[in-house]
């Protein structure tokens, strides 16, 4: 949600259609990602298509102070994440955009999200961010569910050059990016408008020909 495109503003008029368009999208496999997310299954969660029972969790999850910091600001009611879940599969359906929720293995709704929009047609240049329940910091969900939408972007949608942006005085968030091996590329100096202000952001990168490099190399860093 850091700076992604998503505004509560849309508001959605029609809720049966919605509701009859996340029931067919949700848990559903399949290899094309605009008709319905794929299951990803990790060693701590799955990702999968975001429902709109995961509205309640991801109100609590990530409208805390301390995930929103440094991110756009997210929805402050259930029905405004209902709104952001709708928006997510229309994007997704249009071939714009891809939102996973994280579900820990013996959970049923989401604790966070990944999210990954194109920054060109076709996805070649795209950037991801995420933001999972201060609950769950530091306990290794990030790095699992961080490596398994890394596969799918440079895998399945054919990313070769995946970025992200950070502000800079998130120090967890750079660190976070650090740890699954993104390169620093540089600082956005006044990119991102929080709370009235201009932050500088941290511009960082990872190819595709690199992440399968580090993965052949037994990934140290990485798996
Ligand atoms: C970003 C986020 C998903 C990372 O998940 P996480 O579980 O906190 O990540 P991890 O604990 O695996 O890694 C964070 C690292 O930052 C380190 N860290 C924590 N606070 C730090 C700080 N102030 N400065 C530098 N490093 C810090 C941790 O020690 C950890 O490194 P380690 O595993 O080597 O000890 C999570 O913190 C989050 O949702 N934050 C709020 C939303 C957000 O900022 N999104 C990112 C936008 S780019």
């Amino acid at each position: 949600m850091e700076k992604m495109p998503f505004r509560d503003a849309q508001a959605v008029t029609d809720l049966e259609a919605v509701i009859a368009a996340a029931r067919a999208a949700s848990a559903t496999t399949t290899s094309d990602w605009r008709k319905a997310l794929p299951v990803l299954t990790g060693s701590m969660v799955t990702l999968r298509e975001l429902r709109l029972s995961d509205a309640p969790s991801l109100l609590a999850m990530l409208s805390t102070e301390e995930v929103a910091r440094f991110i756009s600001p997210p929805p402050t009611t259930i029905e405004g994440f209902e709104r952001f879940i709708a928006w997510t599969h229309r994007e997704r359906a249009a071939g714009n955009y891809v939102c996973f929720a994280v579900v820990p293995h013996g959970m049923d709704t989401a604790i966070g999200i990944f999210q990954i929009r194109q920054l060109e047609p076709g996805f070649g240049t795209a950037e991801w961010g995420f933001a999972i329940g201060s609950a769950f910091w530091g306990t290794g969900v990030f790095v699992d569910g961080a490596k398994l939408v890394i596969d799918f972007a440079f895998d399945v949608i054919q990313t070769h050059r995946l970025e992200a942006r950070a502000a800079v005085l998130n120090g967890r968030g750079n660190a976070a990016l650090r740890k699954i091996g993104a390169v620093q590329e540089g600082v956005l100096r006044k990119s991102f408008l929080r709370n009235g202000e201009y932050l500088d952001q941290t511009l960082w990168t990872i190819l595709d020909e690199d992440w399968r490099s580090a993965k052949a190399f037994v990934g140290v860093r990485i798996h």
